[in-house]
């Protein structure tokens, strides 16, 4: 049986061991750092992760105000309010919660938001810095998967990563930061032939498809680490991730569970993106 990598004992390692100890040293230099959410109309699950946010910033001790607007909202309206929160020295990071309605373009607003102040690490530039291995403020979820990696002991260096699943936000940078860190890499997707024969490879299998209960235990190396993205709400309402759990526990030598696994990593890295973010202004 596989050793279960708990995103949630790890993350809470985390803010108490080292964030919060961070944004005390800030705070008693004058700075309380602070993250603002946008977050427009009302999407059931951006809700739910909007409050775990909320929830892991005050453990932290950082402030966080979400500005929530109507599904009407205007692309310039909301285009404005972001340019305030980018003037406004007292926020130290911002994100806008996805998906936002079809009117409004996501590559405007983050054209719109200042890198500095880009604690989920969408923009151009950041993820341009990221590509190059420079400093940068890292996307949350890549950034979360390596540190959760670490944690369990993994080292990168010389590993055959296998990622399936080429998004922005997930798939291609969590490939670079496996690659900046020695590993050798494999991206697959959906026009990927014979996906079995690419997973089967992996030390490391990274899967942030998007579809429910897709990796089996066919496609995973028998003592393997298995990392899952996904977050799915299976008919009788369990939630679930890409990787068959039940199935794959049995083969891997340490998987991550759906929840208590990615979600957690993600979130505390947002935290530590706005403290970084806070540092930074602060120079
Ligand atoms: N919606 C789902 N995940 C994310 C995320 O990491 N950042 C933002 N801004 N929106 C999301």
């Amino acid at each position: 049986m596989a050793d279960l990598i708990s995103g949630t004992q790890i993350a809470t390692d985390i803010i108490e061991k080292e964030l919060a100890p961070r944004v005390e040293r800030l705070k008693k230099s004058g700075v309380v750092p602070k993250l603002v959410v946008v977050l427009v109309g009302e999407h059931p699950a951006s809700a739910a992760y909007v409050r775990q946010k909320e929830k892991s910033a005050a453990k932290a001790g950082i402030e966080s105000e979400v500005r929530r607007f109507e599904e009407s909202i205007s692309e310039t309206e909301l285009l404005e309010e972001i340019e305030k929160i980018n003037t406004d020295n007292s926020i130290h990071g911002v994100i806008v919660q996805l998906p936002v309605p079809d009117h409004i373009s996501v590559e405007r607003i983050l054209k719109t938001i200042d890198p500095l102040k880009d604690v989920d690490g969408f923009t151009a530039e950041n993820v341009g810095k990221l590509f190059l291995g420079e400093d940068t403020l890292e996307c949350c979820t890549p950034k979360g998967i390596i540190r959760m990696l670490e944690a369990a002991g993994e080292t990168l260096e010389g590993k055959k990563v296998v990622v399936v699943g080429r998004s922005n936000i997930v798939g291609k940078p969590v490939a670079i930061l496996a690659l900046n860190r020695n590993a050798t890499v494999t991206l697959c997707h959906s026009r990927t032939k014979n996906l079995e024969a690419e997973t089967l490879q992996a030390d490391i299998l990274i899967v942030a498809v998007g579809k429910e209960r897709m990796i089996g235990a066919k496609h995973v190396k028998p003592g393997a680490t298995v990392i899952d993205v996904g977050m799915h709400r299976t008919e009788e309402g369990k939630l679930c991730g890409d990787v068959d759990f039940d199935e794959v526990e049995n083969i891997a030598g340490k998987i991550s569970p759906v929840p208590g696994g990615v979600g957690p990593m993600t979130v505390v890295s947002l935290i530590e993106n706005t403290i970084e973010a806070a540092e930074a202004q602060k120079r």
